[in-house]
């Protein structure tokens, strides 16, 4: 939508954007803005259409002053309920300030909702992140693989100002959460056939380049060194071989015996199912299989570039790709993976947990984790259960769950929680290996998922398994999302990681 958006007090402004809660009550500051603009504001709030409902915009046309700065526009826009207002509605509401300003080719604007937000006493610098976030990510888009049978898209740069410094620390915060999690969007939506594994360790390599991460990439052999057992067999078929990425952030003065946060992403840079091939059309959208790894990806750019936690964060992208050869593995084969478990394959499309089964193994063994978190497009099963609304996680760690939690409500990336038990465990034993990666009865897909890959995690390390299938993609305009890749995750592990 717009080539980029960022801060700027230079200049003057094309619009302006005002806020009013639905009861139209003008603020003192508003009311100052109003006489200075010639009225235009309480005249337009007298029309019926400038209702003040959520996301609804109203537009002005300043008459005063004669001569001197004034700008073109005023857009009112609707903040909902004073009562109960949440500061996480400003994204959609920022959403729909994007669309309209594209709409009508500015490039300048001046935002002071804080002066209506600060007469319902508002966290003003949460409002601010919560809006550049929602103009980040409206701004986003994805040109990149259109060719000479198009039109060239025009964008322009979109330029903001406002005259509230907390509300622009917290627009300067929200801009960069945006950036981080349009990258994870720009890799999930790039097609498999240029997205290959190799695209994917290169990615990790120019971010640890360009914001001082450190970057470690096993392939070939050296998966079979550290028995990356899943890696090998899932990645088998493919020409694009598999690799394990691991990223690490180290900080500069580093608190004595703070261990790191690690991040697992399943990194599928297309899943045909393998031999248990995907019918009808279960495999179109398939090269959004790599999700929780770019996700995992977009929130080491925020902890690399901006965040810069005083703790170490370890990322895990374990990267194949799911297709058919002669050299597939197949339903039936059994494998042992680096832990000692053995894994009867019942269905090849339950290939996510094997190559998690890998990273979760290492992280265990290798990396001392104060905590480990997975991201995973893990099954369809979570799809039907709680749509796009909410990803479904597993923590069976109280305090790690109450950080997800505040996460969550700050991110506004939301989860619900599902269960982990014994009895969905015993689903998964084998008759002749430990365990198997699918049961064909069915039953409880999400779960069976993570009842797996706690085989692969030591009961004592608090861990954490959220499955994004759901919610990884909108089929359209949703918020501030288009039709495309949400970067679900971002947000959230950013928030869960600058926790104390
Ligand atoms: N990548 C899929 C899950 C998926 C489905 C992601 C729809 C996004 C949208 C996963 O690898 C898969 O194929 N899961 C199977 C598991 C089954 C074979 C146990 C599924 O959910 O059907
Ligand atoms: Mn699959
Ligand atoms: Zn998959």
């Amino acid at each position: 939508m717009f080539e980029s958006v960022s801060l700027s007090g230079k200049g003057s402004v094309q619009a302006l954007v005002v806020g009013i809660f639905n009861d139209k009550e003008l603020d003192a500051a508003t009311a100052e803005l109003d006489t200075r603009f010639g009225g235009v504001i309480s005249a337009a709030l007298k029309r019926s259409e400038c209702s003040g409902d959520a996301g609804k915009i109203c537009e002005a046309y300043p008459t005063l002053p004669a001569r001197g700065e004034r700008p073109e526009r005023i857009l009112i826009l609707g903040l909902g309920k004073r009562d109960g207002f949440a500061e996480s509605a400003l994204r959609n509401a920022a959403a729909s300030v994007g669309r309209r300003v594209a709409g009508n080719k500015e490039q300048r604007i001046a935002i002071e909702l804080h002066r209506q937000l600060e007469s319902a006493k508002i966290d003003l610098e949460l409002a601010g992140r919560c809006f550049g976030e929602g103009l980040g990510l409206v701004a986003w888009s994805m040109d990149d693989f259109k060719g000479t049978g198009s039109e060239p898209a025009k964008r322009t740069p979109l330029f903001v100002r406002t005259s509230s410094k907390a509300f622009e620390r917290g627009v300067e915060r929200g801009f960069g959460l945006a950036e981080s999690t349009n990258l994870a969007r720009d890799v999930s939506q790039t097609p498999p056939n240029i997205a290959t594994t190799d695209f994917i360790a290169d990615q990790a390599r120019k971010l640890a380049k360009k914001t001082g991460l450190s970057c470690r990439i096993w392939q070939g052999a050296e998966l079979e060194k550290e028995k990356f057992i899943g890696l090998i067999n899932v990645g088998k078929a493919s020409e694009n071989k598999p690799c394990m990425i691991r990223l690490e952030y180290q900080p500069k003065k580093a608190k004595k015996g703070v261990k790191p946060i690690v991040l697992v992403g399943k990194t599928m840079t297309y899943d045909t199912g393998g031999l248990s091939l995907k019918i009808n059309n279960g495999m179109v959208g398939m090269k959004r299989d790599k999700d929780g790894g770019c996700a995992v990806l977009g929130a080491m750019h925020a902890v690399a570039s901006y965040l810069k936690p005083d703790r170490p964060v370890v990322a895990l992208l374990a990267c194949a790709e799911n297709s058919i050869s002669d050299e597939a593995y197949r339903p039936d084969d059994v494998i042992t993976f680096r832990n000692g478990v053995t894994v009867e394959i019942t269905n090849t499309d339950a290939e996510g947990r094997l190559v998690l089964a890998d990273a979760l193994c290492w992280a265990c063994e290798k990396e001392n984790p104060e905590c480990i978190i997975d991201l995973a497009t893990l099954t369809g099963g979570v799809v039907t259960a709680l749509g796009s609304t909410f990803a479904g996680l597993w923590c069976e760690n109280d305090a790690l769950r109450a950080k997800l939690e505040q996460a969550m409500k700050t991110s506004g990336e939301r989860w619900w929680r599902l269960p982990h038990d014994q009895e969905y465990r015993d689903m998964m034993k084998s008759p002749i290996a430990d365990i198997l990666n699918s049961n064909p009865n069915r039953k409880a897909h999400p779960i069976q998922g993570e009842a797996f890959l706690s085989y692969f995690v030591k009961p004592e390390i608090p861990w954490s398994h959220i499955d994004i299938a759901g919610v990884h993609a909108v089929e359209g305009d949703t918020g501030p999302f288009c039709k495309g890749p949400t970067g679900w995750g971002v947000r959230l592990l950013a928030d869960f990681i600058m926790q104390k």
